[in-house]
């Protein structure tokens, strides 16, 4: 399958069309932003790793019954993935608390939740992707009523996979985040990655942090984080 013209250019990704209408290739860059495009830098070898790290899993996550937009990886960096519209809803959960949940709540990371927690945020860098209530995203039609069910029903299921699978290799899974994508029928889909730049893996053992965190806070060592995150999950 051929890239054809470019449709988009995100922070991370470049999405091409293709001869089929209803399919896609995403081209994923070295790119890398924090802080809604703020801060700007390169993380050498991030593109090839978050592209075979989210098709990894969502195959097996198509495979444990969570549709995806995934249809056949053709290179290190470049997929083709069902055509979607994307639902502007960062679909976020968190197991421990970090991130924007200590700063929100003035409380340390690293708590563990007794039950995991379920947010959305509006994807809008220009109002800084506020948090967003399920009302606010009907009111707005964003979604509807039985399309957000089953985003939380499939954003649960991807939390048990994704914990039982990192636990395996080591790895705390803290948080995380998904974008759901509607198909031509109207299916619900996930799409986008599931990589280290939109979740939070921490070291079991350690703690160290093996994600993008270390490139938002300056830890150093950011490619080492990917690279590990890639042999751990993918023995590569
Ligand atoms: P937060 O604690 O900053 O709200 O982040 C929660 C999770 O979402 C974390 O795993 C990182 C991920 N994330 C993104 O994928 N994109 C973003 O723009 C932000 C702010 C967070």
């Amino acid at each position: 399958m051929e890239k054809l013209q470019q449709l988009y250019e995100g922070k991370a990704k470049k999405v091409y069309a293709t001869a089929d209408p209803d399919l896609v290739i995403v081209s994923y860059k070295d790119d890398a932003t924090a802080f809604d495009g703020l801060k700007k830098g390169t993380i050498l070898g991030k593109g090839a790793i978050n592209n075979q790290m989210t098709n990894f899993l969502m195959q097996k996550l198509a495979a444990a019954g969570v549709p995806t937009h995934f249809v056949e990886e053709l290179n290190e960096r470049e997929t083709v993935v069902k055509k979607v519209s994307i639902v502007p809803l960062e679909v976020i959960i968190r197991n421990v608390s970090a991130g924007s949940f200590a700063k929100r709540y003035g409380v340390k990371e690293g708590i563990v939740f007794d039950s995991p927690s379920f947010e959305f945020s509006y994807k809008n860098d220009d109002l800084h992707d506020p948090l967003m209530s399920e009302y606010h995203a009907v009111a707005l039609k964003l979604a509807t009523w039985e399309e957000i069910e089953l985003i939380r029903k499939y954003a649960f299921q991807v939390n048990d996979f994704l914990k039982a699978e990192l636990l395996a290799c080591g790895v705390t899974l803290v948080d995380f985040k998904l974008e759901f994508g509607k198909t031509s029928d109207g299916t619900i889909v996930l799409a986008d990655e599931i990589s280290p730049d939109t979740c939070r893996f921490w070291d079991a053992r350690t703690g160290e942090k093996l994600d993008k965190d270390r490139f938002r806070r300056d830890l150093g060592n950011v490619e080492g984080a990917y690279q590990e995150m890639a042999r751990r999950l993918m023995g590569r």
